[in-house]
């Protein structure tokens, strides 16, 4: 058995992987136990194994470019590529309730990792960055930033930011929105 909090990866702290345990458990409590999760970014699996901790039935895409890093067989549907591809989008089925991003940190990759992924997630659902809130490490961090409040600033009237710990980001689009096709 994995213990979500210890799970190897450095780069999630306590207070990140109990944030993502809670908004998994947050999201069935609103869509119910046959919830859809999207993960970009494996490496080790701490943030996979935090949001079937706290959402054990939901059905989670986990998207990376190769898996071979991963400690256990978490429940998954390995999407191996990179989520910018097209043949990786078209393997997801739409609503998406969470969706975490922490894959590619430079800012063509998260520009469209932000515009193709918050087109899936249904009315309520979370959209959650990694490695948002540390502008002064590596620059590829920055670009997180970046990438996102370009977004933000684009889309405020369909999401609204909730408060999240350490580096993360999190939006929670409003009500009544629907889900977009992707172009
Ligand atoms: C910081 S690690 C993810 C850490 C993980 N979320 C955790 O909780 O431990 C970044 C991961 O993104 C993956 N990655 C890099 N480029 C990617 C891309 N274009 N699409 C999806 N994943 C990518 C890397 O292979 C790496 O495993």
């Amino acid at each position: 058995m994995i213990d979500h909090m210890r799970t190897r990866g450095t780069a999630l702290p306590k207070e990140e992987r109990t944030f993502l345990v809670e908004a998994a458990k947050g999201a069935v409590g609103l869509f119910g136990n046959s919830v859809r999760f999207v993960n970009i970014g494996v490496e080790y699996g701490a943030s996979v194994w935090c949001l079937l901790a706290g959402a054990p039935t939901a059905t989670l895409y986990a998207i990376d470019p190769q898996f071979s890093l991963l400690i256990g067989d978490p429940n998954i549907i390995r999407l191996e590529g990179k989520s910018q591809s097209q043949k990786i989008l078209t393997q997801i089925c739409m609503p998406i309730h969470l969706c975490f991003i922490d894959g590619s940190h430079w800012l063509r990759s998260v520009r469209a990792d932000v515009r193709n992924f918050s087109k899936l997630v249904s009315s309520e659902g979370i959209l959650i960055f990694h490695d948002y809130h540390n502008p002064t490490d590596l620059p590829a961090r920055r670009e997180v930033k970046q990438a996102v409040d370009e977004w933000f600033k684009q889309e405020r009237e369909s999401w609204k930011e909730v408060s999240a710990p350490g580096s993360l980001c999190a939006f929670r689009k409003r009500q009544h929105l629907p889900v977009r096709q992707i172009e």
